[in-house]
């Protein structure tokens, strides 16, 4: 039992999104909890240029898909065993020059053919800032943008693998966090869907024409995956229209990666709904 244990990778989920839409602040909440709370998570964070990543566990209290079977209450386990689930989380950086270079490493290793390789990435927490969201459009397309650029990552690997692949689940999910609304301006989760839906929209209609554009002579037909699909009813890109045309579950949660107070439980109230998300996954 162990030995099986042990040679099974990690499930891994990779942090993305723009910088400073609190992915390191994330990663430190988790991190101190995972440590059983013996370091206060650190509350300067600074802009990272490098990915890192780290071994942390769920909070026992958070439910696990595969284990769903089994009662909270199961006397069979010891309380620190139970649930004691460990994954990784892999901090990027967000700065828009070191994005392509996080684009790439997802789709080698998402598309690894090698079975000893295949991948363990199960799900994509993609981090926005939701009160920047209410300051301006250039930030909504700045963040429509890279999820863009990562669901159409997902869409080649898709295509090439074979959508049944993405049907049978071997495939990841991802998780938009509408992040900090502890700040009276962000937006609602809700609204934050909407605005990246039609954002998204708008650059698939500028991606579309760029195309058609460029391959106005003859002998261009194979261009179909460079564009991300998607069409919900009215033909306008919704995520449930993503996930009935390639099987990727897009899923969009607010919470907040910030200690409220010094009494609060490290900060365990803000991130709770993205660590149920990370269970249900595992
Ligand atoms: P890069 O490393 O540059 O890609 O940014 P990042 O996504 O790692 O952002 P980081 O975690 O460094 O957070 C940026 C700033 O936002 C920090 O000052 C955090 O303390 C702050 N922050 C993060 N999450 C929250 C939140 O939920 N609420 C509030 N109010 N501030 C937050
Ligand atoms: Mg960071």
């Amino acid at each position: 039992f162990y030995r099986k244990a042990a040679s099974q990778p990690l499930s891994t989920f990779v942090l993305l999104g723009p910088s400073g839409s609190g992915k390191t602040a994330f990663l430190s909440l988790v991190e101190s909890a995972s440590l059983l709370k013996s370091k206060t998570p650190s509350t300067t964070t600074h802009t990272s240029q490098t990915s890192t990543s780290t071994t942390v566990t769920l909070p026992p209290s958070v439910p696990v898909f595969s284990n769903r079977y089994r009662s909270v209450n199961d006397p069979s386990l010891p309380d620190a065993k139970r649930n004691a689930v460990k994954y990784i989380l892999r901090d990027t950086p967000g700065h828009g020059k070191l994005r392509s270079a996080q684009l790439t490493q997802l789709q080698a290793e998402l598309s690894s053919k090698n079975k000893k390789e295949a991948s363990s990435i199960r799900g994509i927490l993609f981090f926005v800032d939701a009160a920047s969201l209410a300051e301006g459009a250039e930030n909504l397309r700045d963040y429509a943008g890279y999820l863009y650029d990562i669901l159409l990552v997902l869409q080649k690997v898709i295509l090439t693998k074979g959508k049944s692949s993405a049907k049978a689940g071997a495939i990841i999910r991802i998780l938009v966090a509408a992040n900090k609304q502890d700040l009276f301006t962000a937006l609602p989760p809700g609204s934050v869907k909407q605005k990246l839906e039609s954002e998204i929209d708008r650059i698939r209609q500028t991606r579309q024409k760029g195309l058609l554009d460029a391959s106005a002579g003859p002998e261009h037909d194979e261009d179909e995956d460079e564009v991300l699909g998607g069409d919900g009813a009215g033909g306008a890109f919704t995520f449930q229209g993503l996930e009935d045309d390639i099987g990727v579950k897009v899923d969009v949660i607010g919470g907040f990666a910030k200690v409220e107070n010094e009494k609060d439980d490290a900060g365990a109230t803000g991130i709770r709904k993205w660590e149920e998300w990370i269970g249900s996954c595992l």
